[in-house]
């Protein structure tokens, strides 16, 4: 008698069809269609949530400031976001997960980013990875676009280079500045980024860059005519005490968690918690 197919197999193979998870490809061809939905998440829990509603979740290097306190996004490391990234994979399944390239991990040569990309592809399974930067970054982007590495590119308001801008300055306000991030734009898009994000960029400049290129541009602090839009999870939830004009508050998580933590606080000291409920008895 022949022995029943192993199990496994057939199971996952199934799996994989009816849970098919969007590629970077799939990003690409939403050029001019219906709006692309993406939020940033650092976590499992909230991955897992926000999967049923995003097209893609980013992993930001915003999680820096968010999650660990710092004050710009400059010191976070590259093991910090691969950590990250992990779990994020691990909580979405179907929504395309980006995971940003922290600075000073890909600015030097495309070979240093081909190098740091491809460990943050292998070690956590995403499907794409960001990088800060236009014009400049032009030949990175295409070095690791024809080496297997999906990018999205980000130009306006770049963080990681608040030390050159002087602050968190929106971008685009005089048109003076127009040429220079039009050239950006195009330039990434030449150089063959799937996306790109536009952060922080003057609203007209922000609707002529989405109709200029012909990748989908994600805006944040842009325009409602870009092709998709994306936030920092924590901002739109309501956990951010001071949020940039840009963001619209969702949700007051915020006032939630105070609340859910002040009510055990109260029952812990009243010794109204643990009930018999939440304690085990002895098995006789
Ligand atoms: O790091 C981040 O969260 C980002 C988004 C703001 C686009 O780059």
């Amino acid at each position: 008698m022949l022995a029943t197919p192993s199990l496994g197999y057939n199971e996952n193979m199934s799996q994989h069809a009816t849970q098919k998870r969007v590629t970077a490809p799939d990003i690409r061809a939403r050029k001019g269609g219906q709006p692309i939905v993406s939020l940033t998440s650092y976590h499992a829990h909230t991955a897992a949530i926000a999967d049923k509603y995003v097209d893609f979740l980013l992993v930001g290097d915003s999680l820096g400031m968010v999650m660990h306190g710092f004050e710009t996004t400059l010191p976070v490391p590259l093991e910090l976001m691969i950590m990250h990234g992990r779990a994020v994979t691990r909580g979405a399944k179907q929504a395309l997960v980006v995971v940003d390239m922290p600075f000073g991990s890909y600015e030097e040569s495309p070979a240093q980013a081909f190098r740091n990309a491809a460990r943050v592809i292998k070690e956590t399974e995403c499907g794409a990875i960001k990088i800060e930067g236009g014009l400049r970054m032009a030949e990175t982007i295409k070095f690791l676009s024809e080496r297997g590495i999906p990018v999205m590119a980000h130009i306006g308001l770049t963080p990681q280079s608040i030390n050159v801008f002087g602050g968190f300055k929106t971008q685009g306000r005089e048109k003076a500045q127009w040429a220079a991030i039009e050239a950006d734009a195009t330039a990434v898009e030449q150089a063959g980024a799937f996306a790109v994000v536009l952060e922080a960029i003057a609203e007209p400049l922000a609707a002529r860059i989405t109709k200029m290129v012909d990748i989908p541009t994600i805006g944040i602090g842009a325009s409602a005519a870009c092709d998709g839009q994306i936030l920092v999870m924590e901002d739109m939830l309501g956990l951010t005490p001071n949020v940039p004009r840009f963001v619209k508050e969702f949700g007051k998580v915020g006032v939630a968690i105070e609340g859910a933590i002040q009510a055990y606080a109260e029952a812990v000291r009243s010794r109204n918690f643990p009930t018999a409920e939440n304690t085990y008895t002895v098995k006789d």
